[in-house]
């Protein structure tokens, strides 16, 4: 049995801050922003928060897989930036939802969070232990920024996408590839809690995320390709044959140096980073659910997956819709 998607959501705070009110309260450009990533604007929570949007997106996929929330075996919200260090944001989105069957617990793999949920979801539906499964991908990263840093700041927005897998002999996920390397944890992080225990007193660190955003890049446009081949060999599926690759919405030129080393055409590769920024682990889903929503996929075609982010992580899914 494979694990396969029927009902997907999204959810985006309502306040939308644009490059031109950035370049009003620190020293950048629209045109800075646009030429080197692809963002226009992105969303920014003010009243809501992860657990909102998580609720809201999940909700949506629920709703939109005609499932009951009782139905849910496995809940997972893939997320950094949970509202509160314990309980998880799964737990409080479990709450909201009545999803009272549910066994539930976040993931923190930055921006290949939803990629690895799939990854666990897909072992436990594969392995007939769940049956169906609430994937969540949600942040608000503006609360982990450093608003004085312009080179990261304005890369970043808040958000929330959701999806429903179920076992179906038919379609859904046939092949993954996952990865990490801690080694290199440093390039992207995000350090700051302070320890007073008795024995030892540690100032709090930074609290911010830091990120060598060059080293991010190169590490991408390597990885990435890479991923989605090894993805596509163990599905035995040529990239011609895709119907879209969906990528993390991190930079317009990573998606375009991809699309150019897997010599297939852009047009293959759906953003909507102009919109609504990178959103780490909500960027996928986000991405998915409101191509479901405009009703640009439809059943047979094949969908590839990419990701990569702090840790560093990184993988790729291929599923047929
Ligand atoms: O989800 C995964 C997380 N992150 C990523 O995927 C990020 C991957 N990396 C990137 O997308 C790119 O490296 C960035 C968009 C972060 C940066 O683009 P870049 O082309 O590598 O620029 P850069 O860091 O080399 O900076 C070029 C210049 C610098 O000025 P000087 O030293 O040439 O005078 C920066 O100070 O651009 C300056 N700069 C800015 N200027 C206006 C950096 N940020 C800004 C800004 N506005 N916001």
């Amino acid at each position: 049995m494979n694990a396969k998607i029927i009902g997907t959501g999204w959810e985006l705070p309502a306040y939308e801050a644009d490059n031109n009110y950035l370049s009003t309260i620190m020293d950048t450009s629209d045109e800075w922003i646009t030429e080197r990533t692809g963002i226009r604007k992105r969303h920014l929570a003010k009243e809501e928060t992860t657990t909102s949007l998580a609720a809201g997106a999940a909700g949506k996929a629920l709703k939109a897989s005609g499932l009951r929330a009782e139905q849910i075996d496995l809940l997972i919200v893939a997320t950094i930036t949970s509202d509160t260090e314990t309980p998880s944001t799964a737990c409080r989105v479990q709450a909201e939802l009545g999803a009272v069957n549910a066994v539930a617990f976040d993931i923190n793999a930055a921006c290949s969070g939803f990629l690895y949920a799939i990854h666990t979801a897909d072992a436990f539906i594969r392995s007939g232990i769940y049956k169906n499964a609430l994937l969540v991908g949600a942040e608000t990263l503006s609360k982990l920024v450093d608003w004085t840093d312009r080179s990261t700041c304005v890369l970043f927005g808040d958000g929330a996408g959701a999806a429903v897998l179920t076992s179906s002999e038919q379609g859904g996920v046939t092949a993954q590839t996952v990865g990490s390397d801690g080694s290199r944890w440093e390039v992207l992080s995000c350090t700051g809690r302070s320890n007073h225990n008795p024995i030892c007193q540690e100032p709090a660190g930074p609290g911010f995320l830091q990120m060598n955003g060059q080293e991010v890049f190169k590490f991408a446009i390597k990885t990435v390709p890479l991923c989605i081949e090894d993805a596509l060999e163990q599905a035995g599926i040529p990239a011609e044959k895709v119907t879209y690759f969906l990528l993390h919405q991190a930079n317009k030129r990573i998606i375009q140096s991809v699309a150019k080393r897997l010599k297939q055409s852009e047009d293959k590769f759906p953003m909507n980073i102009d919109q609504c920024a990178n959103t780490s682990a909500a960027s996928l889903p986000i991405l998915l659910a409101q191509m479901d929503e405009q009703g640009r996929l439809h059943s047979g075609d094949i969908l590839v997956l990419s990701g990569f982010g702090a840790g560093l992580t990184w993988g790729a899914c291929v599923m047929e819709w």
